[in-house]
């Protein structure tokens, strides 16, 4: 279809049906999945239309140069691995980490979860073989089971339900964390404080603390320690929009605007391998009202890029569209200056964030997909010279992490190694960081940040 015909053809939360789609899962049970798609749309929206309306004011203060975004949380949530200290260790941790690079920015840090509802994945290919057997390949909790064996990895609609009720408490819990005092701001400090004492990182990150603390002291000293802004935190969720089936369940039309919301989170993101301009997934996200992602990874071209620009965001709307890119450190180099070059002049607005983990996969001797922290760091680096250079602002990070104290990525202060993977390697799909790995990212953001700034 030509560009101008696309535009002009009605959107409804049902349009991508007529277009093609890749990495749908093929359900064998058809009556199943309709009967599931009723269900959910009955069911109560996750998120408002306000909450993601007001995410979208705050990434546009990011367009503008005036607010950095965090964006982080596990490769894939699971049915399994679901437990209220997993929740609050991913949440403190982003917490930490938020402090520290919006002290070294000067400026807001938007908290956006890769939580409550992340749980379809995009693989690159559709089946497994296995000692001669060969089943479908394993697409996220809320399609098939991890385990290989033919039951369990034939798509399930009822998986559909149970990632809902799992993303409404994931949310409920998330929400009482924000606001129940739990993200004060100086029992995050501590938390900080604590992790630069104990870590080999400390003297270097010392002064910064000292100076958070400082801050603190002096605010106090103001009469601003009851101020509600030290208590309390605004948090919101995101995930890739993958499932199509379950997000238009769950989109309704707000009676505010008339507009129609993906109600399954704040923020949905277009993966890397469903952004063909014609294709199911750009249809479904360009209607949605929400704030929307979409990953550029190094094949993107600025022509192919300013096309789906035209498709996401015609109207140019600031914060409306955050472009997530993951070329991989060795390439960020030559494949990101053009893109930021053409964006610049053909003024449009948009929020860029570093993905500096899914260009960095690598398949460790031991045989496990794993990241080296150090080429994470250095797409990080790339990112932010690559700004500097054009004069963009570098906007925000996204990162796949874990509070916990995994052995998934290898490198960071603690010179995780190959030998060391197996010992707590439980990711569900790619290779997270670790709480500290996550926390020496977060310093390390921050002087850029500062850098950026002088
Ligand atoms: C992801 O973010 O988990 C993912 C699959 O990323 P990408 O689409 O960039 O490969
Ligand atoms: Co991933």
């Amino acid at each position: 279809m030509a560009d101008n015909a696309v535009q002009a053809a009605a959107w409804s939360p049902a349009s991508w049906r007529e277009r093609p789609i890749w990495q749908a899962p093929e359900y064998p049970d058809a009556a199943a999945l309709t009967g599931m798609e009723a269900k959910l749309r009955q069911c109560p929206p996750l998120v408002f239309a306000g909450e993601a309306r007001r995410l979208q004011t705050a990434l546009g203060k990011v367009a503008a140069g005036e607010a950095f975004l965090l964006q982080g949380g596990d490769c894939a949530e699971s049915f399994d691995e679901f437990h209220a200290n997993l929740i609050r260790d991913t949440f403190r941790t982003l917490l930490q980490m938020a402090v520290v690079m919006s002290f070294g920015a000067g400026m807001p840090v938007v908290k956006l979860g890769r939580m409550a509802g992340q749980f379809a994945k995009p693989r690159s290919s559709p089946t497994e073989t296995v000692g001669g057997v060969t089943l479908p390949i394993y697409r996220g909790d809320i399609i098939n089971g991890a385990g290989f064996d033919a039951g369990g990895r034939a798509p399930d609609p009822a998986r559909m339900q149970q990632a809902y009720y799992q993303s409404a408490v994931t949310l409920n819990l998330l929400r009482a964390f924000a606001q129940g005092g739990f993200a004060d701001l100086r029992r995050v400090h501590d938390w900080n404080r604590a992790f630069v004492a104990g870590s080999a990182l400390g003297p270097r990150y010392a002064a910064i603390s000292a100076r958070i603390d400082e801050s603190l002291a002096f605010m106090a000293a103001c009469g601003m320690a009851n101020a509600p802004q030290l208590a309390e935190t605004e948090f919101y969720t995101s995930h890739e929009a993958l499932l199509l089936p379950y997000e238009e369940a769950l989109t309704r039309t707000d009676s505010l605007t008339g507009i129609g919301y993906d109600c399954s989170a704040h923020l949905l993101w277009i993966g890397e391998r469903t952004r063909q301009p014609d294709g199911a997934h750009v249809e479904f996200l360009r209607g949605v009202g929400n704030p929307i992602g979409l990953k550029c990874g190094p094949t993107m071209t600025a022509d192919e890029l300013l096309r789906l620009i035209d498709r996401l965001n015609p109207d140019n709307i600031p914060g409306r569209l955050t472009l997530i890119t993951r070329m991989g450190a060795g390439k960020i180099e030559a494949g990101l200056p053009p893109l930021l070059r053409a964006i610049t002049r053909e003024g449009r607005s948009v929020v860029w964030c570093c993905d500096p983990m899914h260009g960095n996969t690598v398949t460790s001797p031991s045989g496990r997909k794993t990241r080296h922290f150090d080429t994470v760091l250095a797409e990080v680096r790339g990112f932010f010279a690559a700004h500097r250079a054009e004069g963009t602002h570098a906007g925000g990070v996204h990162v796949e992490m874990t509070g916990k104290d995994v052995t998934e990525c290898t490198g960071g202060a603690q010179a995780i190694g190959d030998d060391d993977l197996a010992a707590r390697y439980h990711t569900q799909c790619d290779p997270r960081l670790n709480g500290a790995q996550a926390l020496e990212l977060a310093f390390l953001v921050a002087d850029e940040l500062k850098a950026a700034k002088a």
